[in-house]
């Protein structure tokens, strides 16, 4: 009798909209972003074997910093000794693009092992395993759309947006995360030196990173319908870690340029970079901005649908 055993699929993401709204005393970044699955994913397969061990399409990722390897270990420390698992990975999102690989297959993990292990643990539970495995996993146990806040761990859903498409270009250049955060603190640290000095200031105030409300155009009252919520998510999106990220990875700008270029519309950065994409309603809109892209040859380009949550 074969193994029990489970394949679940790995959603990309987009950050629709990225403001970086405060630092926090542990080091980290207050967040307040719209994250959106889509059809971009990587598959995993969770095969019940004596001990956890993993194997990928991509052999430079099999390391012990894996994401979704450490997830099975620190799923395995909360469940008990005397379990074991083999996941097999097979990669299709680019790792240091933005676009959450590495977090969407620790969370697939953690879903996949709570079923196949029978741990019966609570959505809570993962996320709070999740949160600690990194600041993307407790949005990828949740998927579709959500406005997510905090170091990331503040996820709220919203309802996703039905029938959009995106046009997503990587431009082969890949970002650490860590990197592109600190590029931003310098940057904060030279504007709040400018505007009069840091001496006797908060650290965040210091770093001319004041907290700011809550972003309006995220806030999705209770009486509004999905479809007005929507509106008002995409009225003025940003991202505010792409223009540190375009500095130290000027590809990204061009990527961009090319985008807006050829689609007449916005476009903008996901994450931390270095992954670049454009919205539109329609596919065939999409496809003829694919067509006027003047994409350099090393750039990969995707054509994919936004998707909504996949269920627990
Ligand atoms: O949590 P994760 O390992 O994905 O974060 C990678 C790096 O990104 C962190 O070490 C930190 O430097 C930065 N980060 C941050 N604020 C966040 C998320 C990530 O400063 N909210």
């Amino acid at each position: 009798m074969p193994a029990p055993a489970l394949t679940l699929s790995a959603p990309a993401k987009l950050n629709l909209h990225l403001r970086v709204v405060g630092l926090r005393p542990d080091g980290y970044h207050e967040l307040d972003s719209v994250f959106h699955t889509i059809g971009l994913a990587d598959t995993v397969r969770l095969e019940a074997a004596p001990e956890v061990r993993l194997t990928c399409s991509d052999p430079a990722l099999e390391g012990p910093a894996n994401l979704a390897l450490r997830a099975a270990h620190a799923l395995r420390a909360r469940a008990g000794e005397g379990r074991g698992v083999h996941v097999r990975l097979e990669k299709r999102i680019p790792p240091g693009a933005g676009l959450g690989g590495g977090s969407s297959d620790a969370a697939a993990v953690l879903k996949g092992l709570n079923r196949l292990w029978g741990l019966g643990l609570s959505p809570e539970a993962l996320a709070e395993v999740g949160a600690g495995l990194g600041s993307d996993v407790p949005f990828f146990l949740v998927g579709g759309a959500a406005r997510v806040r905090g170091r990331g761990e503040r996820v709220t859903a919203l309802a996703p947006l039905a029938g959009t498409w995106c046009l997503l270009v990587h431009p082969c250049v890949t970002l650490s995360t860590a990197e592109v955060y600190r590029a931003w603190d310098r940057a904060r640290a030279g504007v709040g030196e400018g505007a009069g000095g840091p001496a006797g200031k908060s650290p965040v105030a210091a770093r001319g990173l004041t907290p700011t409300p809550d972003a309006p155009i995220m806030t999705r009252a209770p009486d509004k319908g999905a479809g007005q919520a929507e509106a008002d998510l995409l009225a003025a999106p940003v991202n505010d870690l792409e223009a540190v990220a375009c500095q130290l990875a000027p590809e990204i700008g061009t990527a961009l340029a090319a985008l807006r270029d050829a689609g007449g519309r916005d476009a903008r950065m996901t994450g931390s970079g270095a992954a670049v994409f454009c919205l539109a309603d329609s596919r065939a809109v999409l496809e003829e901005t694919r067509n006027r892209l003047a994409a350099a040859p090393r750039w990969n380009v995707w054509m994919v649908p936004l998707t909504a949550a996949e269920g627990p």
